[in-house]
Formats: structure tokens, sequence, C-alpha cells
């Protein structure tokens, strides 16, 4: 069968906020008891090439990986890279949501991931995707579900409508990508007189036109284009035996949990669930990443919770002593634990113990405001790469086979991206594949003077391409 996705591959890549650390975090704030992600079982739902489960699958070789989609070109694609890798811990499938229970046993699986697929297909496949969910998540699990949101779907339906008119019966992929860009651009300018709303949706066309081809070709102008509420969702989880956990997406990682202080109500879910709806409102909301488990989740915030987790961060410490990050300036107000964050700074992307940085309640509860505010990133234990190369140095195992493919943008071992096309660099990488001392990589021809080799392979570990 072909499927748009089989006439237009889908740029898919990694989503940090899928992975499976950061929903086991988000599970163990709410005082659950998640799989360790080392030896998980996971599943992507709808996956295109599954680049993002297979990053995963790279990132932690007990954890057993299965993905599957609809798109033979897409799981074609993800076969090749696995292959290339060696990689033995991941199963892709050709598979229809709608008859993947028959293929995956209940229960069969800790994290269950569907990322951009909820709000993208019809409402019977939906409906099937959070059976799906429900039915193959064990009683420990998380699953993840992101779709377009109300209200900042009315606006987005406004565009496709409008875009949808502008491509009219043209059938053939460019052709379309070609007319609707004639369009945006002409739609993206302002007129005199513009009322707010119109502002908003020259903005909106203005963005449009930022994206790749193919990511306008299949998330504007596709088949289905199905905004969700976020109380239909979780309605629609509440009928399939799951309830809302909480949300994965920058700054609303604590929607599911009870104001500060609170006292417990009669139905904590109703009320977070009101309250984020409520907050979606208020920011006119486009898109959700909302987590899902079997288990009853402790509404309350208990910042004590994070003492045994580890912590990373890219905040820098100025002269002045603040921080910065991006535009945003932040001050901490406690000596010892502005120490321990610069600290903390300087070993990213490696990940320090908050037990060795406080212990104090008060602190804890500083350090979880500044994961939810995206300061830092939390995470169950320590990174899955090393600070220095190995006395055999090794390449993460994905890294050498998207090398091998000819990819120059290469998934990191902290499920990230780099683009690396130099060639010595890419030579260096290939070298160092766990078989050669430091000495013997450096007697090879990369193009690195021997002299630089040790120090080119210590920031390869700082970029996470080396596995331990
Ligand atoms: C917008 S893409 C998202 C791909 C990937 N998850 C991402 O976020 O980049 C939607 C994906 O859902 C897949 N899909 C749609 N209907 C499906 C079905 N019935 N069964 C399996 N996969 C399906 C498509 O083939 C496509 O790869």
């Amino acid at each position: 069968m072909t499927t748009p996705y089989d006439r237009v591959a889908y740029p898919t890549t990694v989503f940090a906020q899928t992975n499976p650390e950061r929903l086991a975090v988000l599970a163990h704030l709410a005082g659950l008891n998640p799989v360790p992600v080392q030896e998980a079982r996971i599943l992507e739902i709808g996956g295109g090439n599954c680049v993002n489960l297979i990053a995963m699958a790279a990132m932690w070789p007990g954890c057993d990986a299965h993905g599957f989609d609809l798109s033979e070109t897409a799981i074609a694609r993800g076969q090749e890279i696995v292959d290339a890798s060696g990689l033995t811990n991941v199963t892709l499938a050709v598979e229809d949501i709608c008859e993947a229970h028959h293929r995956y046993p209940a229960g069969a699986f800790d994290y269950v991931i569907a990322h951009g697929v909820y709000a993208w297909v019809p409402d019977h496949v939906r409906e099937a995707t959070m059976r799906l969910a429900a039915h193959v998540l064990s009683d420990r699990g998380v699953a993840f579900i992101s779709y377009n949101a109300m209200p900042g779907g009315h606006v987005r339906m406004i565009m496709r409508e409008m875009l949808l008119d502008a491509i009219g019966v043209i059938d053939d992929p460019d052709e379309r990508i070609a007319a609707v860009r004639d369009f945006l651009e002409d739609y993206a300018r302002a007129r005199d007189g513009d009322e707010p709303l119109a502002t908003t949706l020259r903005q909106q066309a203005g963005n449009m036109l930022q994206r790749p081809d193919a990511v306008l070709f299949h998330d504007e102008l596709g088949p289905c284009f199905n905004p969700q509420r976020l109380l239909d969702v979780a309605a629609a989880a509440h009928a399939n035996g799951l309830t809302f956990l909480t949300d994965a997406g920058r700054n609303r990682q604590l929607d599911g949990f009870l104001a500060d202080g609170a006292d417990m109500p009669d139905d904590p879910e109703g009320t977070v669930l009101l309250a984020a709806s409520r907050d979606d409102y208020a920011a006119l909301r486009y898109f959700r990443q909302s987590l899902f488990v079997k288990q009853v989740p402790d509404r309350r915030i208990d910042a004590t919770r994070i003492a045994d987790l580890w912590l990373s961060t890219k905040i820098r410490r100025q002269d002045d002593g603040t921080f910065v990050l991006g535009d945003d300036v932040i001050t901490i107000n406690d000596d010892g634990l502005a120490d321990a964050l610069t600290r903390a700074a300087a070993a990213y992307p490696q990940r320090v113990p908050i037990s060795a940085m406080t212990g104090d309640p008060k602190l804890l509860r500083v350090i979880l405001q500044l994961y939810t505010e995206w300061y830092v990133t939390l995470h169950p234990g320590p990174a899955p790469f090393p600070v220095v190369p190995a006395e055999r140095p090794c390449s993460g195992a994905l890294v050498r086979g998207m090398l091998d493919l000819g990819e120059t943008t290469l998934c990191t071992l902290d499920h990230g991206v780099i683009k690396i096309e130099q060639p010595e660099l890419r030579a260096l990488l290939m070298a160092a594949d766990g078989t050669r001392t430091v000495g013997e990589i450096a007697a090879l021809d990369t193009g690195i003077p021997p002299e630089d080799t040790l120090a080119a392979l210590t920031a390869c570990c700082s970029k996470a391409l080396m596995q331990a």
C-alpha cells in the first residue's frame, strides 16, 4: 500500500521530549516507580523511519526497542540505519495502528510513544491509537501522545482552509508545495488596517514559510488535520483505563500537579485537567505532549522526590554572579547552590547527582523550579556516554552506522543531533570503533594530526558521540 508518506518522505528526527528518561523523571515526581530505562521495553507508534526510537536503542543497549509505521518506505529506511549500525535491540515493522494489537501483547511495553500521529489521522485511527497505547502499556508504564491542541488549532484550521483552496485540485507534491509557498509569501505581508487576528494569521503564514517542504506537505496539507482539546484526549485515555500524568513540553511539566499548598480536592485529576485546559485557552496553545499512566499519580508537589535524581544544565555563570541561558538571566540567591550549578554547567553534557549538590528541601524546591522553567534537565541516572575516551575509544554504533550511510546529521548519545561534515572528523569517528588504542588511531591517516588525536576524541566525548 502506498501512503502519502511513501510519496514524500517525512523528515523524522529525534525528539528529546519523548525520551523515556524524561518520562521516567515525571513519573518519579508523581511518586510512581517507572521501569529503569536501561532495561525498558519501548514501543514507538507511527514512528516514520523510527530514527527517534533507534537513537534511544543506541543510548541503552539493554533496552528492547520496537517501532512501526504504515509506510513501507519509511520502515525500509529505518531498517537500513539499524543494519548499518549493527544494533541488535531494535525491531521495526510495517504495521497498521488499527491492527497492531495482534502483533504486540498486552502490557508488553514500559514506554509507549506516539509523536505527531494522534491529530494527523482519521477518527478511527486516533481511537485505535489510544486503545493500542492502553493495551500495550505495562502497569508501571508511561505513554507519550503528542497532538495539535486547541484552541490554537482553530487558528491553524483557518490557515489550512486557505492553503487547501490555494492548491485546489493540484496533485503533484512539488506543485502543491510551490502553490502553497506562493500563497503564503503573499499572505504573510502585512496590510494597512490589519486587525489583530489578521496579524496573527500573517505571523502563522511567515512561520509556515520557514518549514521544510516535506513538513508543509504533510503537516499542513495532509488529508487529516484534527487538533484536539486536552479534555477530550484525557477522556479518551480514561475510557481506555489510562490516567493523565502531566505534559512533557517546555514549561508544562507540572500541569499534572496541584498548585503548591493546595488542599487535596475530591477529584485531583479533574482539577489539574481543568486548570491545564484553562491555561491552554489563556495561552492559545497549539501543541501538547501529554503523558498517561495506569497507576494513580500523587499530584502533590514534593521537591524532596528529586533528591535521588541527576541534573545537567547549560546555564552559564557571569562575572556578576547571575546565570544566563539564551536571553534569560537568572539569579540564584544561595551561594552553595550557585556554586553547585556552576560545577554542573562545567560538566555539561555530563550529569551530576543532585545528592552531591544539596539535600536541603528549600533548595530542592529551587532546583525543581529551574527544571520546570527549562533551565536544568533532570535525569534518573548518569549519562550513557563517557567524559574521556576509553582505552580503545569507541564512537556510538549509530554514529558509525549513519556515517557509513553518508549521513551528515548524526544522532548523539544524549538524544540530540549534530551536523558533522569535516572529512577528518568523520574518518576519526569511523576509526574509533573500539578495536584500536588512541595511539593506533593516531597512526592512521584520518587527516587529524597524531598529536591532536586524543584532544579530538575527548571533544567527541563532550558532544555525546562516544560510547562507554
Ligand atoms: C506526521 S508523521 C510523524 C512521524 C514521526 N512520528 C515524527 O513525529 O516525525 C505521521 C506518521 O504516522 C504514520 N501513520 C499514519 N497512519 C498510520 C497507521 N494507520 N498505522 C501506522 N502508522 C500510521 C505515517 O505513516 C507517518 O509516518
